[in-house]
């Protein structure tokens, strides 16, 4: 079933789902703390390799997934307060619409497909995965109260034809959103372009999305390993026909049409548009390009290293910067910073 009814069935049930426990108190500064580094370290106790997509693959994605939440609450998120320069930059940003908007689809897709999953322990992991979504939508609904930043008004969500086919064009997606995002927040950060303070207040999103695509990956690894040839044969037509759609998606060629047939096809350029709000920082391609394939791999760093990562993206990423070689024999030194942190 599609439609408006079903959307509401969809989103009753990522609202009724049980996330692992959040606590009800404000939590301390140590809290945070704590809870920042289990979400972004984890090592699972099985001993020895285990094969993509066996049993043990399955249990121990779910539990990495599971154990590594972080129970930050919205509500109890202290904005910091902006300076006018600061909170003029942040409010001017053309991203939030979409921002709340791509949040809001997302949340629908993954749940729907996880409703349509058999697999108990992955249905529960996808579900978490829309549930976050739709605690990040609400994390961005407190951020535009709290700065005043008005929004156009939200389309309305349609809940997804063919499962499939949006978790898929939603999975790889946000494998790419991340990977830049990863390195514009990096830059952001560096910048100065947002403060400090609110760095550290929207760290959990960024690296809550690290997790989600490593969630994809694997889930996609032990999908793939489980499909009898034929039905692999057909899955992997529908992965490059994904990927060609986003291409397309990307390109502007799809300004009217999205996934579910909407008729707005500005998500589309997400990415874009996020370069474009930090482009008063002097970076060059070649350097950002190497600052996202930094961060992308310092994000992934403390995850267990027999979990797959998704490789599409920095694989492309590395071979733009190999065709790209030519043109940079300059002798110029990078202009961003290259740091080692947690
Ligand atoms: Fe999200
Ligand atoms: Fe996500």
């Amino acid at each position: 079933m599609s439609g408006p009814d079903n959307r509401f069935t969809i989103e009753a049930l990522v609202l009724a789902f049980s996330p692992p426990e959040v606590p009800t108190e404000r939590p301390t500064a140590e809290m945070m703390q704590v809870a920042d580094r289990i979400s972004r370290h984890w090592t699972s106790t099985e001993v020895g390799a285990w094969r993509p997509g066996s049993e043990i693959h399955k249990r121990e994605v779910c539990r990495m997934f599971r154990e590594t939440f972080n129970p930050y609450r919205p509500s109890a998120i202290d904005w910091p307060e902006l300076t006018p320069q600061e909170l003029h930059g942040v409010t001017s940003l053309p991203i939030w619409d979409i921002a709340v908007q791509t949040e809001g689809k997302a949340r629908l897709r993954f749940a729907a497909y996880a409703n349509s999953m058999a697999d108990p322990e992955m249905r529960a992991a996808i579900m978490l995965n829309a549930w976050e979504e739709n605690r990040h939508k609400e994390v961005l609904s407190k951020l535009v109260t709290a700065y005043g930043i008005p929004l156009a008004a939200e389309p309305a969500y349609r809940s997804p034809s063919d499962v499939e086919w949006s978790y898929l064009v939603t999975g790889y997606s946000e494998c790419i959103d991340s990977f830049f995002a990863f390195g514009l927040f990096e830059l952001a950060r560096q910048s100065g372009f947002f403060p400090m303070e609110l760095v550290e207040t929207f760290e959990p999103v960024v690296q809550e999305e690290c997790r989600h695509i490593l969630l994809f990956a694997n889930w996609l690894a032990w999908h793939r390993a489980n499909l009898p040839w034929w039905r692999r044969l057909r899955f992997e037509l529908r992965v490059a026909a994904v990927w060609l759609f986003i291409a397309w998606e990307r390109v502007g060629l799809a300004r009217s049409i999205d996934a579910e047939g909407n008729g707005n096809g500005r998500d589309s350029n997400f990415t874009v548009t996020g370069a474009q709000a930090v482009s008063p920082v002097e970076i060059r391609f070649r350097d950002l390009i190497m600052l996202c394939l930094r961060e992308n791999d310092r994000r992934f760093a403390g995850y267990d290293r027999r979990l797959a990562r998704p490789t599409t993206i920095p694989w492309l990423a590395r071979l733009v910067l190999w065709i790209t070689r030519p043109w940079t024999q300059d002798g110029r030194r990078p202009r961003v910073q290259s740091e080692s942190r947690g």
